[in-house]
């Protein structure tokens, strides 16, 4: 996996959500987000802000017991991913990943880790890290052209900003 092309800090939930929020200015309909970090790192919270930024008003809930939850917005829509209680590759390939990182939402998943291999072969992977009671770093990798064409989007985005 490459370097991080973009580290992001927060201090605040409220500063996650924004973060996810410009992250989300930049993504196009098919575009897959791998969303890793710890337990209780800010996943759900860093989702959030991406679904505000697709223009999404509903609330966005942790789809830990339900797998998979979409919401439609009013440019692109949200398709969120929690691989978390799998413990299979046979069971992720059951659930059609496919059609969703092929079809015309962005779709966030949470927990990626142990699924790489069903994942395509360009997508951005933010990984949020705990460094502080309320602060947060996040990670931005690019993998593949559409993945390092996302990073380069974002640093534009993101220089000069109180983030970096
Ligand atoms: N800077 C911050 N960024 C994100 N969350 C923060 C921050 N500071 C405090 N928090 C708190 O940390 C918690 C993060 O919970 P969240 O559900 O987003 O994590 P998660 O990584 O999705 O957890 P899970 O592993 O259960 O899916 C929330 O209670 C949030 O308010
Ligand atoms: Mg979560």
């Amino acid at each position: 996996m490459s370097q991080p092309g973009l580290v992001l800090k927060s201090s605040s939930s409220e500063s996650t959500r924004e973060i996810g929020s410009i992250i989300a200015s930049v993504c196009h309909p098919g575009d897959v987000i791998a969303l890793s970090g710890d337990l209780g790192a800010g996943k759900t919270t860093l989702t959030q802000g991406i679904a505000k930024g697709l223009g999404i008003d509903e609330s966005v809930t942790s789809p830990t017991f339900v797998l998979i939850k979409h919401y439609s917005g009013d440019r692109v829509g949200l398709t969120h991913i929690d691989l978390y209680r799998l413990e299979s590759e046979e069971e992720a390939l059951a659930l059609d990943l496919d059609e969703l990182f092929y079809g015309d939402s962005v779709v966030v998943v949470e927990w990626p880790d142990r699924f790489m291999s069903v994942f395509p072969d360009q997508y951005l992977l933010l990984t949020i890290s705990y460094s502080g009671l309320d602060e947060r770093v996040v990670e931005v990798t690019g993998v593949g052209q559409r993945g390092d064409e996302l990073v380069e989007k974002l640093r534009e985005l993101f220089s000069g900003s109180q983030y970096l």
